[in-house]
Formats: C-alpha cells, structure tokens, sequence
C-alpha cells in the first residue's frame, strides 16, 4: 500500500501517522501545509523511519498535489488536513472553505487524474465531523443517516466536503469511505481547543474560559482509539459507506473542566489553592451547538470496533502527558498559541 496521509502534522494525522508506522509496513507519506496547528515535534519519534516520507504542500496548491501523486504514486488516502477550531471559523470562514471545500476537491480530483479510472485497489478515505449533523436536543443520538443541518463556518465546510466526495463516488465511481467522529483529546493536542487550553491556562494560574453556561455536551473520544477504528475502517470498510466513530463518554463541559482541575490537583498540586478557583464564565460562542453525542453501533457491529479507554483513563493519561512534556507545551506556547488566547468572547 502506498498511502498518502494529508494534515498528518496535526493533533490526530500525527497520532494516525504514528500508529500505522508502527503497526503496518506501509510506505507512508504525509502531506501538510503546516499552519499553525502542524508541527513537526508531532512526529520527531518517526523521523527517518525508511517507510515514511514528508512533503511540506498545500492541499490548495492543484500543480503542487498534481505532481505529489505521480512522484509517489499513492494507492490509498486518508485525507485529515483541515482548518478544525469552530471559534476560528467564526472570527475568519473563508481560510476553512478554501482549505476544506476547495482542498478536498482538489485531491478528489487529483485521484481521478491519476488514477485514470481504473480504480481497483485504490481508495479515498475521508475524515469527517458528527458536527455536520447539528445540534441534538436533550435526548437522541447522531446516527449514519441523520440528515445534514450544519451551523457553524467549520462545520458547513466540512459538510461541503463531504458532499463533494459523495458525488465523486456516484458520478466518476471513486472507491470513498467517510467516518464521522465525535471531540478527540489526547497528547499533541493544540491548546485552542477546551481540553489542552483549561490544561494549560491552569497551569499557568490563568482564568479557564466556560462559555455560556457551561452545560453544553460533548461526546469524548481517546486520539488513539480514533486511530484504531480509522485503520480498521481502511482495512474492512465497504466503499461508498460512512461510519460514526464516538466514545459513548457524554459529558458537559463544566464535568470536563472539573475534572482536570482535579486531575491537577492531584498531580500538580497548586500551593495557591484548587485549580478550580480559575473557572470564569464568559460570554457564549456565538450559535454554540447545544449537544453532540454518537450511535457508534454500526461500526462495531459490521467492524468490530470498540473504544478501548473509558474517559476516567484517558483523561488521566492526557493530563499526565501535558505534566511529562513541558517542552512540547513551551515550544506551541511561545507561537500561536500566545496570540490567540484571551481573544475569545470576552468576559460575561
Ligand atoms: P488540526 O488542526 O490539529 O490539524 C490539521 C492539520 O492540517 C495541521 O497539521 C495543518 O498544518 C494541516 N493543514 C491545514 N490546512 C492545510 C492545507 N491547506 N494543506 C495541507 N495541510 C493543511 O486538526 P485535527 O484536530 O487533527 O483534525 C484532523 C481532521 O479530523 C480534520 O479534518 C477534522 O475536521 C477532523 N476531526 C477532528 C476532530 C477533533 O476532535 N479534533 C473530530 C472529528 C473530526
Ligand atoms: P472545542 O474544543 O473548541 O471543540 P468543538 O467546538 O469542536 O466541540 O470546544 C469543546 C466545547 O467546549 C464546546 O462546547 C465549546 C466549549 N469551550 C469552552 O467552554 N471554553 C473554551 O475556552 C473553549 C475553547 C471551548
């Protein structure tokens, strides 16, 4: 298999990266733009593995991408590059359409340019959001065919996406697999997001932002639980199929806030008192989706795929990473990180 990983510098494409260097023999290049949120220290363990390959491109970039699938001559893509944080897609939208509509036609494209119709054994597998679903009420799940209502600028562009490789299977017969997965953390997780930044403002005994009142809902799922069910979607997935991928680990966003200031509590105890003392309400992310929770059932049931941490354990391991890695946390600190905290909707 020759695979082409795009994004694969990001919190997930580097876990993807990471694990399938490690459980297969594949010829792996990865293809990202690094923006702000890829960074190579993501896969420094990797560097000079004889199966990998990186190539700094942009996905925009049609010649670049064009000429990236002749030199490699990709069988198979996972493709993960995207412009990911809902607030930066409220405050600048038209980075994540170029980036998530434009980009992902452009690789489309660039599998039918290459690929000159003769699609066996190839595949483009794409990585999606159970946000291109909406917002759920107080009960319910999101399942494979609950209709498309996407409300914010990063997840319209990611449903865009999504439309775009659907017809790409109906009108030219491209072999497309899309899963759906639901809020990831874990290690190498770029602190804009809530997990890593209540992680690292408390840390530094600065205020952690709840937006609203704090009792939205998020379904939670260990990166590396999304690596395995992502290598077992490749290997056994029927083309033309979309998959949920979720932790079945609701929790309010209060809950998870509360529970790494306990972490941190117990870990990293702060002589001036409970990290929970820095909890601040602020003012709501503007048309801020109430609730997101996953039916996972199909891809166990026609795949085999469970979680395999509970969020009590990989919480405890995220918390514990950030505490074993204060280099990784200086180094994203000291860039974009710094100019953006802080610039969220203000105090309430
Ligand atoms: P991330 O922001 O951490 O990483 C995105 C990566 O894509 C970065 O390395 C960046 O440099 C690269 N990139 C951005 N624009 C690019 C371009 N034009 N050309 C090439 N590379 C570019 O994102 P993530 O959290 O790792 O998410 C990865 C994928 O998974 C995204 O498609 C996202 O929509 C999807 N997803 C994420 C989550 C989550 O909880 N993080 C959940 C479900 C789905
Ligand atoms: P986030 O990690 O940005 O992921 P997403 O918006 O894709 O779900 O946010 C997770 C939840 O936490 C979401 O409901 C918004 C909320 N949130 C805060 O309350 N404070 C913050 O500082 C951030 C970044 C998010």
């Amino acid at each position: 298999m020759k695979l082409l990983i795009t994004g694969g510098c990001g919190f997930i494409g580097s876990a993807v990266v990471r694990h399938l260097i490690a459980t297969t023999d594949w010829q792996i290049a990865n293809i990202d733009k690094l923006t702000y949120a890829g960074n190579l220290e993501n896969l420094k363990d990797i560097e000079g593995k004889p199966n990998y390959h990186f190539e700094k491109a942009d996905i925009t970039d049609e010649a670049r991408i064009d000429q990236l699938f002749l030199q490699y001559s990709f069988s198979h893509i996972i493709h993960l590059a995207a412009e990911s944080h809902v607030d930066r897609s409220i405050m600048d939208p038209m980075a994540f359409v170029k980036t998530n509509v434009l980009g992902t036609a452009i690789l489309l494209n660039a599998c039918i340019k290459a690929w000159s119709d003769n699609f066996k054994d190839k595949l483009f597998y794409h990585v999606s959001t159970d946000e291109v679903y909406g917002s759920l009420g107080e009960t319910g799940f999101f399942t494979e065919d609950t209709p498309y209502d996407p409300r914010s600028p990063y997840s319209a562009s990611k449903a865009a996406s999504d439309h775009l490789v659907r017809a790409w299977h109906h009108t030219y017969g491209l072999p497309v697999l899309t899963t759906h997965c639901s809020n990831n953390y874990g290690p190498f997780h770029f602190p804009e997001k809530l997990i890593p930044l209540v992680i690292h403002q408390a840390l530094s005994g600065k205020p952690l932002p709840i937006y609203g009142d704090g009792m939205q809902i998020r379904d939670w799922l260990y990166v590396r639980d999304h690596c395995r069910a992502i290598e077992r979607v490749l290997q056994a997935g029927e083309p033309g199929q979309a998959y949920n991928i979720g932790g079945w680990n609701e929790k309010a966003n209060l809950d998870i806030v509360q529970t790494v200031c306990a972490l941190l509590d117990e870990l990293r105890p702060d002589p001036a008192g409970p990290y929970r003392r820095l909890i601040t309400y602020v003012t709501d992310r503007p048309g801020h989706d109430r609730r997101y929770a996953i039916d996972a059932r199909k891809i166990e049931r026609e795949l085999g795929w469970r979680p395999a941490e509970t969020f009590e354990t990989g919480i405890r391991k995220t918390v514990q990473w950030y505490l074993d890695h204060p280099d990784w946390v200086a180094d994203v600190q000291s860039g974009a990180y710094k100019d953006w905290v802080g610039q969220n909707y203000g105090a309430r």
